[in-house]
C-alpha cells in the first residue's frame, strides 16, 4: 500500500488536477455495476456529496468487490479523473481497494432506499450515515459555532453554568432529581422525611432547568454573558417540540431593558439564519429538496407555501412584529378562527397562549416572526420585572413560523423588595435563593436576558418536523435508548 495521505471527499470534489493519485476513505452508499466495472458511491461525512469510485474488474479482484456492500468502509487509492456523468466533476479510478470493515447486507438496516424518519429514530446509532441526518448534524455544528461567533464578536463572555443545582429556576417543578441515596432504603429524619443532609451534596439537588440564575450573577459583574449548555425538564409532554434534555442559549446583560433585549434577540436570530445560508448551502439544498418531495405526498391544502431557503431568506429581510400580549389577545379574539370557534382553546386575557394561537399570529395574521411582551404576571416566572399596572410583567416571547415559541425571556426584577415579595407570594423557598436575592441587595442594576431553545432553532433552520430528529440522541419520556 502506498503511504499516500487521505484526502477528504469535500476536498477531492474541489480538485481539478486530473491524473493525480489520491487516497479516499469512507462508507459505501451504493454499489452498482456491470460485467466489467463497478461504480461505488463513497461518502465520508465531510460533505453531503459522494465521490464516485470506478472499479475495473480487470484491476480489482472479484474477491474484494464481492465483499463491498452498502455500509462497508473502504480505503481507496486511485487516479483523480474528470467525471463522465456521476453528477460531480471528478471521480476516482481505483488502483487498490482495501475493505476496512464489511457490512453484511442481510443485517445492515440502512438500504439504499428511502427510510422513514420514525424507522431511523430506532436506528439512531446508524442514522448519521444517511444524507438527511448527516446534513442536519453538520448544520447543528454550524449553528453552535455561529452562536459562539456572534456573542464573541459582541464581547459577551461564555459562562459555564452548573448542571447540578439546588434551585428550580423556572419554578415549574419539572426537575430530575440527582441523588446517591439508596432508593430502596433512604435515611430518614426524626419526622420521617428523607434525610437529604446525608445525600452526596448534603441537600436536595436536581438537574438544571435553566442556567439563567447563575448567568445573572455573572452578568452583574462581567456585564454581558451567555450560557450554552444542556437543560433538563421532566415535563411529560410528548410533542414534536419538547425534549426532556435540550440545549439552551441564555444571554444575560446588565444595563439592558426589554427593548435592548428584543433588539439583541432579533439580531442574533437573523445572524444565525444568515450564517446557515452562507455556510450550509449544500445541506440546505438537500433538505429543501427532501421537504419538497415530502410535500408532494400531502393534500394540497396542507402544503407549505414556501420552500425552505425562501423561508429562511424571508426572516432575514423582515423586521419582527412587536406587540404586547394584551394587543395580541385582542387580535386573536377578533380573528376568524376564534369567531368561528375553530381554536381548541378559547382566547381570553390571562390565558397562557397555546401553540395554535401563536401560530395563527405568526403564520396567518402577521406572516412574519412576532415578539410578544408584557404577559400576565400569573403565567410567568418569579424573576420577571413587574410593570406598574400590577398585572403584567416585562416578559418577551419570540414566536416563529412553524415553531411557535422559540425564545422566552424578560427584563429582570431588580428591586430587592419587589422580588422578595413575589418569591414569598409564590411560595418559593427563600432559603434556596438567598444568593440570587443578594445581587439585588448589593449594587443592583436593570438587566435582561432570554433563552433560545437550540433544537427549536434547528427545527426552523432545517425544516425538520420533529425535535427528536435535530438532536443526535433524543431524551424524552420513555426514550433514552442510545
Ligand atoms: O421559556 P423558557 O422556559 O425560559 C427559560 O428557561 C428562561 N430561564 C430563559 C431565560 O430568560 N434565560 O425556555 C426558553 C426556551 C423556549 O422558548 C424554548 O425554545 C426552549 O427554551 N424550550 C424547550 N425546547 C425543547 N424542549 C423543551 N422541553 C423546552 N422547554 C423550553
Ligand atoms: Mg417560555
Amino acid at each position: 500500500m502506498s503511504e499516500l495521505r487521505r484526502t477528504k471527499i469535500a476536498d477531492v470534489l474541489k480538485r481539478d488536477d486530473f491524473g493525480a493519485q489520491v487516497c479516499v476513505k469512507g462508507w459505501v452508499r451504493t454499489k452498482r455495476g456491470s460485467k466489467n466495472v463497478a461504480f461505488i458511491a463513497l461518502n465520508d461525512g465531510s460533505i453531503i456529496h459522494n465521490v464516485q469510485v470506478v472499479a475495473d474488474r480487470e484491476k480489482i479482484d472479484d474477491s474484494i468487490l464481492d465483499r463491498i456492500h452498502t455500509g462497508a468502509s473502504l480505503s481507496i487509492v486511485g487516479l483523480l479523473t474528470e467525471s463522465q456523468g456521476s453528477g460531480q466533476n471528478v471521480e476516482v479510478i481505483a488502483d487498490t481497494i482495501e475493505v476496512l470493515g464489511e457490512a453484511n447486507p442481510d443485517e445492515y438496516p440502512l438500504q439504499p432506499k428511502k427510510h422513514s424518519l420514525e424507522f431511523l429514530r430506532e436506528k439512531a446509532h446508524l442514522r448519521f450515515r444517511t444524507n438527511t441526518f448527516s446534513a442536519v448534524f453538520r448544520i447543528r455544528h454550524a449553528m453552535a459555532f455561529a452562536i459562539h461567533e456572534f456573542f464573541n464578536g459582541k464581547g459577551f463572555k461564555y459562562m459555564h453554568s452548573p448542571i447540578v443545582t439546588g434551585s428550580d429556576a423556572e419554578g415549574a417543578g419539572e426537575m430530575f432529581q440527582v441523588t446517591t441515596l439508596d432508593m430502596k432504603n433512604p435515611p430518614k429524619t426524626k419526622e420521617g422525611e428523607i434525610d437529604y443532609s446525608q445525600d452526596f451534596f448534603g441537600k436536595e439537588t436536581n438537574l438544571t432547568v435553566s442556567g439563567q440564575l447563575e448567568g445573572e450573577l455573572a452578568a452583574l459583574a462581567l456585564g454581558e454573558v451567555y450560557t450554552f449548555g444542556p437543560t433538563f425538564r421532566a415535563e411529560n409532554s410528548n410533542t414534536s417540540r419538547h425534549l426532556a434534555e435540550f440545549w439552551m442559549i441564555e444571554p444575560e446583560m446588565a444595563f439592558y431593558d426589554i427593548h435592548d433585549n428584543m433588539d439583541l434577540a432579533e439580531e442574533m436570530l437573523k445572524y444565525l439564519v444568515k450564517y446557515a445560508l452562507d455556510n450550509c448551502k449544500d445541506d440546505l439544498e438537500f433538505l429543501e429538496k427532501r421537504l419538497l418531495d415530502e410535500e408532494k405526498s400531502k393534500p394540497e391544502k396542507d402544503r407549505s407555501e414556501h420552500a425552505l431557503i425562501e423561508k429562511l431568506e424571508f426572516v432575514l429581510v423582515n423586521d419582527f412584529e412587536r406587540l404586547t400580549y394584551t394587543e395580541a389577545v385582542e387580535v386573536l379574539r377578533n380573528s376568524k378562527p376564534n369567531k368561528k370557534g375553530k381554536f381548541q382553546y378559547p382566547v381570553e386575557w390571562g390565558i397562557d397562549l397555546q401553540s395554535e394561537h401563536e401560530r395563527f399570529l405568526v403564520e396567518k395574521h402577521y406572516k412574519k416572526p412576532v415578539i410578544l411582551t408584557d404577559y400576565p404576571r400569573d403565567i410567568k416566572a418569579f424573576y420577571m420585572k413587574q410593570n406598574d399596572d400590577g398585572k403584567t410583567v416585562r416578559a418577551m416571547d419570540v414566536l416563529f413560523p412553524g415553531i411557535g415559541e422559540i425564545i422566552g425571556g424578560s427584563q429582570r426584577e431588580e428591586s430587592y423588595e419587589k422580588l422578595l415579595a413575589r418569591i414569598e407570594e409564590m411560595g418559593i423557598p427563600k432559603k434556596d435563593l438567598w444568593w440570587f436575592l443578594e445581587t439585588r441587595k448589593f449594587g443592583t442594576v436593570p438587566h435582561s436576558g432570554y433563552g433560545l431553545g437550540f433544537e427549536r432553532m434547528m427545527l426552523f433552520v432545517t425544516g425538520m418536523g420533529n425535535i427528536r430528529d435535530v438532536i443526535p440522541f433524543p431524551r424524552a419520556a420513555k426514550t433514552a435508548e442510545f
